[in-house]
């Protein structure tokens, strides 16, 4: 895979500071905005990144580039993918994958027609500590409840208080908790137990944004908790209740590092977690061999089940009533 970084954020430094050591990627450039080069030279030299962009035109003529990774804030991942796949290159997006259901829709669309594989980059599907949870389940019996908390105080609300709004809680910018931390939750929850059959979602609201909120979803024979917060912290945790026992994840549903199983007979048994590896290698290693493989197959079921997670996002903000700037845009 030959890749094209659009971003120089958190999240790309995170990926750039072990992308050396997937053999199947071949990092090519990074786009970057004027005003930050001097952080991009900075990257571009540490890392020793072959091409340095500040045009995003000029990126996706690049004809030695196959695939883009799009790391922007989550309102400018529609506008990033549609233009690289309007330029026939395949598509790696951040989560949440879009700001609701119809862009991702249209997106998928055109995917399609280009002939472009097009991922959402979603670190808990792609951990071998998950398919290890979901080859577990039948022991827990007949499932009940399932409850999944992802707290945690951001210092980006210190300033939120202060009446300076960052990207994380702007809702111009598809922002939020369950944009940004609960919707790890969701792909958890969902790519075990697939569509729930209803939706609702509790939210704490201040200048229009979830802060923190909590979303029911309703299953046929159980229910689920998902609870999302950047304003207040708890231990973070979640667990798998069934009639023989439970499955109990300490730490965020993104990492899956320490996940034990408890069965009512008193017997206690850690599952199988993934090598120390970086929480984003073994998504980044999969969706780079997917590529190259041209597996439109497993491109496709991957995307199912992105658009279960961003129907249930989409319908949970409606719920709660939280509206979008790209939204109101569009009424
Ligand atoms: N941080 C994490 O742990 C994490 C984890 C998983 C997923 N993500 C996802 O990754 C995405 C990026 O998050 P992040 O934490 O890396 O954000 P970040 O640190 O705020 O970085 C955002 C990047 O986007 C660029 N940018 C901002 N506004 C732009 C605009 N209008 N046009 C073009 N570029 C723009 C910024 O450029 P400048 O450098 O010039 O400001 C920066 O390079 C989000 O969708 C987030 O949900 C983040």
């Amino acid at each position: 895979m030959k890749l094209g970084i659009i971003g120089s954020g958190m999240i790309v430094q995170d990926l750039l500071s072990f992308v050396d050591t997937i053999e199947e990627i071949n990092l090519i450039a990074i786009l970057g905005r004027k005003k930050s080069q001097e952080k991009i030279e900075a990257l571009t030299n540490k890392y020793q990144i072959k091409k340095t962009y500040y045009n995003y035109d000029d990126l996706l003529n690049d004809d030695e580039i196959d695939t883009v990774y799009v790391a922007l804030p989550n309102h400018l991942h529609y506008e990033y993918t549609k233009k690289a796949l309007l330029h026939n290159k395949h598509v790696i997006c951040e989560k949440p994958f879009t700001s609701n259901i119809d862009e991702l829709d249209e997106l998928i669309t055109l995917s399609k027609e280009r002939k472009c594989l097009l991922f959402e980059a979603i670190t808990n599907q792609y951990l071998p500590t998950y398919k290890n949870i979901k080859d577990r389940l039948s022991e827990l019996g007949k499932i009940s409840l399932i409850s999944c908390n992802y707290s945690q105080y951001s210092s980006r609300y210190n300033a939120f208080k202060k009446g300076e709004i960052l990207p994380v809680f702007d809702i111009n910018m598809s922002g939020g908790a369950l944009m940004d931390l609960n919707v790890y939750n969701l792909h958890f929850v969902i790519g075990l137990f697939g569509k729930p059959e209803n939706v609702e979602y509790f939210a704490n609201i201040e200048r229009g944004i979830d802060t923190s909120g909590i979303i029911i979803l309703e299953y046929p024979t159980f229910k689920a908790v998902c609870i999302g917060a950047k304003d207040c912290a708890a231990p973070i945790s979640s667990t798998i209740q069934g009639d023989l026992g439970c499955i109990k994840i300490e730490g965020p549903t993104s990492v899956l590092s320490d996940v034990k199983i408890i069965k009512n007979d008193k017997i206690n048994e850690s599952i199988e977690v993934n090598s120390n590896n970086h929480r984003m290698y073994d998504e980044f290693k999969n969706i780079s061999k997917y590529i190259d493989n041209r597996d439109f197959n497993t491109c496709d079921l991957m995307l199912e089940h992105s658009k279960i997670v961003m129907d249930v996002l989409t319908k949970a903000r409606k719920s709660a009533n939280i509206i979008f700037g790209c939204e109101k845009d569009a009424k």
